[in-house]
């Protein structure tokens, strides 16, 4: 007998229904001349259209049902409460904290952590106008660059969001260097001037080996230049104690808490290079955007949130319809690095083998995310999308205004181009209008029918479309939230914790007990005779 059977019988409904919609077209569902209102939802300004999937009316009730049974509303509260969900670190999850700028306190066992956090807020925005009017100096004048040294987290999102918001940027230049590749850090400096580059080395546990490796370098770099590379570089890190050893003064450390996961962290102190490109205006915007969706995601109905929607959808395509794999497809050329962003939200948060009590998951973890801006994806791998024996369903994210006003027909074909793209998925083309083609191109006999068939798009392939006003700073921090959301409904459904990643530790100890061998020292007992290999081969290539 389970220990739950309200969400043994939930998944069962959710598989007969996945089962009776393998056979369905998705087309037909448009019998019903409403579907896309009905299949669609608004919230803050955006609009998420799901009516180009195999979900019927029985299906969404199955997918709501699941929801309910999995408790998603009681186990959202209880992370917004600051209870201790990331079991396997003994941690509460309170990224939302740092976006709440209404202040309304946050209680973590009997303490309001919402005055530590406006205090680190305000102390960013001071030394990011500081930084911003000059009147920080690098000891060869006004801070002209900023080089954000962190990885994974402590990157990803800096990155990214400095990346989409740059027809905001009015501040220095950033730099981001992630890789313990010495080419990312070269091809960074390479153009700098260490007397007016600030360095920001973003790390929350101040152990990573890349970003340890990479700020000792950077910091040589500088010295070489100037007197005291010390007085220009910043920490951003919960390990306060371990900053010290770096001479970085403690009114340059922005510390943030344990409860701060590092994929959810480019909210607080680990978003300091993109406050200081974007200023604290535009930072606070965004963080409002990040905070309209916490709102959203509390209060509105299971049927009408936008993260309950997307999480339902997601497990609907993998654990539902067997899609191994999801294709994040933004169609906005400045949010290039999301899908890298996603890939660490989504996959490092649900890709698990096992539940908080260890057991494995009945019904997997979470899918392979991958992606690419439109249009460029369309000439690279939209053509297995279209035609190839693996489904993926697509999810397409559109703006319906761009930032060059000179350019507006760019942006026409931009949205005609996401447009066609779902309905080409959804629609395909048959045989008999594949043979029209060929004839029309002069085929005939048996050339006719080969040149027809590689014509066919068998259709029937779904796809989300988020679409949204403009990518401004409140609304990417809607976005990112509404994702982040997203994942936490899907691991809350599917018996996870999406707040820790120990399946990053073993890789790393392994890195480190190789490291000698691949300096020519001694082998590890243990090692594998095809490491031993690879290892000979790299230190000496013949
Ligand atoms: O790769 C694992 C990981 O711990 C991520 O979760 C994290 O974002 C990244 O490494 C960087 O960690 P840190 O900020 O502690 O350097």
């Amino acid at each position: 007998m389970s220990a739950h059977p309200d969400l043994d019988a939930a998944w069962a409904s959710f598989f007969a229904e996945a089962d009776r919609a393998r056979t369905r077209r998705i087309a037909d569902l448009f019998d019903d001349s409403d579907r896309a209102v009905h299949f669609s939802a608004r919230a803050l300004g955006m609009l998420f259209d799901y009516s180009k999937t195999h979900i019927d009316g029985a299906a969404r009730e199955a997918l709501l049902g699941l929801a309910r049974a999995a408790r998603v509303e009681l186990m959202r509260d209880a992370m917004f409460s600051g209870a201790r969900i990331n079991g396997s670190e003994d941690r509460a999850v309170l990224h939302t904290a740092l976006r709440n700028l209404s202040g309304v306190p946050v209680m973590l066992d009997g303490e309001d952590v919402m005055p530590g956090v406006l205090d680190t807020l305000e102390q960013m925005k001071a030394f990011a106008c500081d930084i911003r009017a000059g009147r920080f100096k690098g000891q060869g004048g006004a801070i002209t660059d900023v080089v954000n040294v962190g990885i994974g987290g402590s990157d990803l999102g800096p990155a990214m969001a400095t990346r989409a918001l740059t027809p905001f940027h009015d501040g220095p230049r950033c730099h981001f260097v992630s890789n313990v590749d010495s080419a990312d850090l070269a091809d960074v400096l390479g153009g700098l001037d260490p007397a007016t580059t600030l360095v920001i080395i973003a790390s929350k546990t101040f152990t990573t080996i890349e970003t340890m490796t990479n700020a000792a370098s950077i910091l040589n770099w500088m010295s070489v230049h100037v007197a005291d590379p010390a007085a220009q570089c910043v920490a951003l890190s919960s390990a306060t104690d371990r900053v010290a050893e770096f001479g970085i003064p403690p009114e340059r450390v922005f510390g943030f808490e344990d409860w701060v996961g590092g994929r959810y962290s480019v909210w607080g102190p680990i978003g300091l290079s993109l406050m200081i490109a974007i200023g604290p205006k535009d930072f606070t915007e965004f963080l409002a955007g990040g905070a309209a969706m916490d709102t959203h995601f509390r209060t509105a109905s299971l049927a009408d949130n936008l993260p309950v929607l997307l999480a339902l959808v997601g497990l609907w395509h993998h654990q539902g319809m067997s899609f191994q794999t999801r294709a994040v497809l933004p169609y906005e050329h400045r949010l290039a690095r999301l899908p890298a962003y996603l890939q660490q939200l989504e996959m490092e948060s649900n890709g698990k083998r096992v539940g908080q009590g260890g057991q494995s998951l009945p019904h997997g973890s979470g899918p392979i995310v991958w992606g690419e801006p439109g249009t460029n994806g369309q000439h690279a791998f939209f053509q297995l999308l279209h035609q190839g024996t693996e489904i993926v369903p697509c999810e397409f994210m559109i703006g319906a205004e761009g930032y060059e006003p000179d350019l507006a027909h760019h942006h026409r074909l931009l949205v005609a181009n996401c447009l066609a793209q779902s309905e080409a998925l959804m629609t395909g083309r048959s045989l008999s209008d594949a043979r029209e083609i060929a004839a029309s191109l002069g085929f005939s006999g048996d050339k006719l029918m080969a040149q027809a068939e590689q014509r066919v798009f068998e259709g029937n392939r779904p796809s989300t479309t988020l679409a949204y006003p403009r990518l401004t700073p409140r609304v990417l921090g809607q976005i990112l939230a509404l994702y982040e959301h997203r994942v936490f409904v899907e691991g809350v459904i599917l018996g996870l914790n999406s707040f820790d990643q120990w399946g990053v530790e073993l890789g790393k100890d392994l890195a480190k007990r190789l490291e000698p061998l691949v300096a020519g020292k001694a082998p590890p007992e243990d090692m594998n005779q095809s490491t031993g290999l690879l290892a000979a081969y790299l230190r000496a290539p013949k």
